[in-house]
């Protein structure tokens, strides 16, 4: 229990900034409670049943397709010579040799200065076991964006046939499964952005941390260790899960290589450089990173509910909840322009398939 305990060491000596960092703590909380949102089926938005039925009809599509090997690697690499790596690992296992590169940047786009937390996280897993990239001659993934685009669709038995079905952050799924599907390869997230409570019904779920900052390390080794985040460490969350009930041999740490390949190489954004507080409008979001991820885990990529639809202000924003479409403020953190543009060029090139069409749509009419 030691570590659970108050953040007292030294800060006990001052009291007003004992009693601040505690006022500061209750206000997150107070926060986090209040714009916390049950999931629940939207109500007052119907989707039109004729896009929805086009949609299925090109999932199937797609599926009965027979599946190139390796062709979204190619394409990548035929697409961006020189800036598409072709070898880089999706997650960072114990016992690997770690490259250089993974060291380069500061977080979220390499473990600077972090070495000696990394390895330590590592040193909890088991022994690594099997490659990561599916044993099937070939494999699909789909990454699942949360867009409100998805509802209503009706795709999730047509989803759960992909290989791989990657989700993102807390997007629910046990309510939904009808339009999303059931099956989730792996969730993706960081400390905040994680699910408060874990309703993947799938048991084989691999969790894959993203690490943006170094006390992200500090929350991963307590989720795969089952203890309580220390009061202090949860100054810098506030929200997100207080536990990820899975196996410790279903937990992944992203290799940081795959948000520099995205951010530097691919969105060509600036340089990444250490910044005490806030960021330069270079990370990219989880959307595209796990896009990119997908492009070294199977042979073939599909997105879908990825992109909104700015004609359709009525619209949920999300699949999950009745916030609107027009409810969506402007960005600071992310540069969506770039990444909804890198996208719509790997979608028109037949790189990545886009199959519900908010990005670009192959399967509408004029
Ligand atoms: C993508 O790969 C497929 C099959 O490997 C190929 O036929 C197609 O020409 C490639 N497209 C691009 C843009 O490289
Ligand atoms: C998903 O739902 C189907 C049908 O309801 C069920 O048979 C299957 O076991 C579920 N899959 C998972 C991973 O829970």
């Amino acid at each position: 229990m030691r570590n659970c305990m108050f953040p007292c060491r030294g800060a006990c000596r001052y009291p007003v900034l004992t009693l601040a960092v505690l006022l500061f703590f209750a206000y997150i909380c107070s926060k986090a409670s209040k714009t916390e949102q049950k999931p629940s089926m939207g109500e007052g938005f119907n989707v039109d049943p004729t896009r929805a039925k086009r949609v299925q009809t090109f999932v199937t599509e797609v599926l009965q397709r027979k599946c190139k090997r390796s062709s979204t690697r190619k394409n990548m690499s035929a697409l961006f010579p020189d800036r598409y790596k072709t070898d880089i690992r999706p997650f960072l296992r114990k016992n690997d040799v770690l490259s250089k590169a993974v060291f380069r940047y500061p977080p979220p786009f390499g473990f600077q200065s972090m070495e000696r937390k990394l390895k330590e996280v590592l040193g909890l897993f088991p022994e690594a076991v099997q490659e990561e990239r599916s044993v099937k001659s070939c494999s699909r993934c789909v990454v699942v964006g949360s867009g409100g685009i998805m509802r209503g669709l009706q795709v999730g038995q047509l989803l759960n046939q992909f290989d791989v079905v990657i989700r993102l952050n807390n997007a629910p799924v046990s309510n939904f499964i009808e339009d999303i599907g059931n099956k989730t390869t792996i969730r993706m997230s960081y400390p905040e952005g994680s699910p408060k409570s874990w309703d993947d019904v799938d048991p084989k779920t691999l969790f894959v941390a993203v690490i943006y900052k170094t006390v992200d390390f500090n929350w991963l080794k307590a989720m795969i260790k089952r203890e309580t985040v220390s009061l202090w460490d949860r100054l810098f969350f506030g929200r997100g899960a207080k536990e990820i009930p899975i196996g410790i041999s279903q937990f992944r740490i992203l290799n940081p290589e795959i948000i520099s390949q995205t951010a530097v190489d691919l969105l060509q954004f600036s340089e990444p450089r250490w910044k005490f507080w806030g960021w330069d409008q270079n990370v990219p979001t989880l959307g595209v990173t796990a896009t990119v991820l997908a492009t070294y885990l199977c042979d073939e990529v599909s997105l879908v509910g990825f992109g909104y639809d700015l004609t359709q202000p009525e619209a949920p924003l999300h699949y999950y909840e009745n916030r609107r479409m027009d409810a969506m403020k402007g960005e600071t953190m992310h540069n969506v322009d770039a990444e909804k543009q890198l996208l719509a060029k790997l979608v028109k090139a037949g790189v990545i398939t886009d199959l519900t069409g908010g990005i670009h749509c192959s399967f509408c009419e004029n």
